[in-house]
């Protein structure tokens, strides 16, 4: 018997246990084909409807309790009724925080046969693997409201950048593109920001003095924005702000079919703690309980898991069928134009890998 990874699966709210249902089955298979792979799954009821039973988004030795795992496979968290900050707050944040996951990692690129909507793109043109910082920057929770529902009315967030925060999140995307041999770009915004990102410049050229052999580039986020658009060529290795990842992470998913295609992985590369995978998607109470969310983002990150764990056969397999998916369009959800169900999708995906 080979140790098994432990993964603490939390499905969350709205489509989380639709999309992690068919993830978990497809890792299920693997384990179920390949002798030297075990996984052990621990299921958590936490989220929004645990929020209106409990009053908490989750148990209060819940962090205790994740210690132990490998891994952990989210969904999505957030749900009408709920105040969205609170559901992020207390649960997504509080697990990346409280295990330093300070690598947000979010590959942004357009797959064979994937939708996008720009026009004369080839998948060769969006090849870019944004690492967003994770633990402090603009979403450090630093702040305060005064004077609440006073005409005076204050509110105060603050942007925390540590050189210990700012410079492991540079070396850790220099690292990359010098392994991989490809460009790194840092955005920032230097010139609005003149305490923060002035700094963040700073530490990228001081970081930049130990990998001589990788080229590099700066930009500014507002244009960055404009040639993810005009020109995504441009970009290979990203590294960016917490806040600025996350925007220009979703403008990633655009053009790269949707947020039904988009993965993300947040890492302890130390592994002191577990690492938290999950698509980069909502909740999506619009389309929730329907049984026609796209598991696709949900498999890449199962496959971004299985990176992690060391297991980079099956990891590429996974990728490469999703892609085999997309080209074939046989059996897609209706966001890319096809009819299949959420659970089709991930049944199509076992067939795929039972034909290997
Ligand atoms: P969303 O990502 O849930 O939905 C945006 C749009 O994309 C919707 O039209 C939705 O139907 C569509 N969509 C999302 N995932 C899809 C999938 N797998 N297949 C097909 N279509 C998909 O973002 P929204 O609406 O801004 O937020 C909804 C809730 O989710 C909120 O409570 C928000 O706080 C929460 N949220 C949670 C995140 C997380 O847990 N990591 C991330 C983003 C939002
Ligand atoms: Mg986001």
């Amino acid at each position: 018997m080979v140790n098994p990874f432990k993964i603490a699966v939390i499905p969350g709210d709205g489509i989380g246990p639709e999309v992690i249902a068919e993830g978990v089955k497809v890792l299920k298979y693997i384990q179920s084909v390949d002798e030297s792979v075990s996984f052990e799954f621990e299921y958590f009821p936490w989220g929004c409807e645990y929020y209106v039973e409990h009053g908490k988004m989750m148990d209060d030795d819940g962090i205790e309790r994740l210690k132990q795992f490998d891994a952990i496979y989210l969904g999505a968290v957030g749900y009408p009724g709920v105040p969205d900050h609170i559901s992020l707050w207390d649960l997504l944040l509080r697990i990346r925080k409280s295990f330093d996951q300070y690598v947000n990692v979010r590959p942004i690129k357009l797959l064979n046969g994937a939708p996008t909507v720009l026009k004369d793109v080839t998948p060769e043109d969006i090849n870019m693997l944004v690492i967003r910082e994770n633990s402090e920057g603009e979403y450090a929770g630093a702040g305060d409201r005064l004077f609440q529902g006073k005409p005076h009315e204050v509110a105060l967030q603050t942007g925390v950048f540590s050189r210990k925060g700012t410079e492991r999140i540079i070396r850790y995307a220099f690292d990359i593109a010098q392994k991989e041999k490809r460009s790194l770009t840092s955005i920032s915004k230097a010139n609005a920001l003149n305490y923060s990102m002035v700094f963040w410049d700073e530490v990228f050229e001081e970081v930049s003095k130990d990998y001589p052999d990788v080229e590099t580039h700066s930009y500014l986020v507002d244009a960055a924005s404009m040639f993810f658009v005009m020109d995504p060529k441009r970009f290979e290795v990203v590294v960016t702000s917490n806040l600025f990842g996350d925007i220009i992470t979703d403008l990633g998913a655009g053009i790269t079919g949707g947020m039904g295609l988009a993965a993300g992985a947040n890492l302890n590369p130390e592994r002191d703690f577990p690492s938290m995978f999950e698509p980069i998607h909502g909740s999506a109470p619009d389309i929730a309980g329907k049984q026609i969310a796209n598991p696709l983002a949900t498999l890449w990150s199962a496959s971004q898991m299985l990176e992690f764990f060391g297991q980079n056969e099956w990891a590429e397999k996974v990728l490469s069928l999703i892609e085999k998916m997309l080209v074939d369009k046989t059996v897609l959800t209706p966001d890319l134009g096809g009819t299949a169900s959420t659970s089709e999708v991930g049944d199509h995906m076992v067939q795929l890998l039972k034909q290997l």
